[in-house]
């Protein structure tokens, strides 16, 4: 059967890739230990999952209103508000089915052919794949590892054109669990406003996960002028570890709202009716749900952390957000193990799933080889076992 040229061009996504991989030895019997997924391993807080069986219960079974009910609107409004100081409309916000489907409708939505997005690179791998599919252009900006990864301005200055049409912000990040607090900010944010045309995209669905008592900022609060053309994206999935439920969101200028809203009436509709309701009492409930996860999240971070640090030659930066450790493992590339070649971070993620029966992913598909990307979403058991195996195979002769 043959499939469209369109379709024929879509990496599959290295993350998911590799998890299936896991997945399938795990199948077979064998003990993998992933920080693959970039998912918590929490299950959804039980004020949500009553709050949908209520839904459920109550027949709220119908189409809702395309881009989300006005329950969960109002949740979305009275989360933020304090948050920005001032509150978005229902018709500034649109309700999707996942953030990635925020994203992608998102893209579809502002982008022309040949428009240009600049991408701070390490970015999360489906950015470039959707910009792409919306007929834009990725253009990648590299940071360093010492600077957190925030690209300087002389390296903004030097990609910015008449086409640049966006630049995407996602704060803390996917892959490298970097967190750029105001004080990082603040030259973006002046540079932005230096930057009249170009449409500022904040992924923040990590923004709850903000580690060290740091308290996140929107960048939008440091340059309030950029409301007219700043894009708000977040969602449930990571924030309240509902990532099978499907529900992200978006909170932009009205035209683009309704943009979107328009293109989601002739995809998906609205997202899961019940799934709102209790992605809305998340959100109402708010920190006293997410806390108690963040704060497993930080030791987990402090355990895998010091256990990496012993690894010699490992650099690892120490992350302040999300769930994810980033470390540099150039220093074991170029060899063999055990009669195993492994030139690149990703002959590395396959020897350590292969041999050490550990799922990683590569860096690459990232934007940074030579690292490694490891969810430490899991049990601290899991962490300690999972990182001595990688210490273990990486001494193979
Ligand atoms: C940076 C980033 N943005 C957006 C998403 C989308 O999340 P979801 O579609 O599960 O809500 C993810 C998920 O991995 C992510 O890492």
């Amino acid at each position: 059967m043959r499939v469209s040229k369109r379709v024929q061009q879509i990496p599959a996504s290295p993350t998911l890739a590799i998890d299936a991989k896991a997945k399938a030895l795990i199948a077979q019997g064998v003990d993998v230990v992933s920080f693959g997924t970039g998912e918590p391993d929490f299950v959804t807080p039980k004020p949500i999952c009553d709050a949908v069986v209520r839904a459920m219960e109550a027949g709220q079974t119908k189409y809702t209103a395309v881009g989300g009910t006005a329950e969960l609107k109002a949740a979305i409004r009275g989360y933020y508000e304090p948050r920005l100081g001032f509150a978005y409309s229902d018709a500034e916000i649109i309700a999707s089915c996942g953030g990635k489907h925020s994203l992608y409708n998102l893209f579809l939505a502002l982008l022309d052919p040949g428009d240009e997005v600049i991408l701070p690179a390490p970015f999360w791998v489906s950015y470039p794949v959707q910009i792409e599919m919306a007929g834009g252009l990725p253009v990648i900006v590299h940071g360093r590892p010492e600077d957190d990864f925030v690209p300087s301005i002389e390296a903004l200055d030097a990609v910015v054109t008449e086409r640049t049409r966006a630049i995407i912000i996602n704060n803390p990040s996917n892959p490298t669990g970097a967190f750029w607090d105001t004080d990082q900010l603040r030259p973006i944010a002046a540079w932005l406003e230096r930057h009249p045309n170009i449409v500022v995209i904040s992924d923040a669905i990590y923004e709850a996960l903000v580690f060290d008592g740091l308290a996140y900022t929107e960048l939008l609060t440091l340059a309030p002028s950029l409301r007219d053309r700043y894009v708000l994206v977040s969602g449930s999935s990571k924030s309240f570890a509902m990532t099978g439920w499907r529900l992200g969101y978006t909170l932009a200028p009205r035209e683009l709202v309704a943009a979107m809203t328009n293109l989601q009436s002739q995809s998906t509709s609205n997202p899961s009716s019940i799934v709102q309701a209790g992605a809305a009492e998340g959100l109402r409930q708010g920190d006293t749900l997410i806390a108690p996860m963040r704060a497993r999240f930080a030791e987990r971070r402090d355990l895998a952390l010091s256990l990496l640090q012993e690894i010699p030659g490992v650099v690892v930066p120490r992350p302040r957000g999300a769930f994810y450790l980033f470390p540099d493992f150039s220093a074991y590339l170029g060899r063999s193990y055990d009669g195993f070649e492994v030139k690149t971070d990703v002959d590395l993620a396959s020897y350590l799933l292969e041999r050490a029966r550990v799922a990683v992913v590569p860096g690459t598909p990232f934007g940074a080889p030579g690292f490694l990307r490891l969810s430490y979403a899991t049990s601290e058991e899991r962490i300690t076992t999972g990182i001595r195996r990688i210490a273990a195979a990486l001494q193979a002769p």
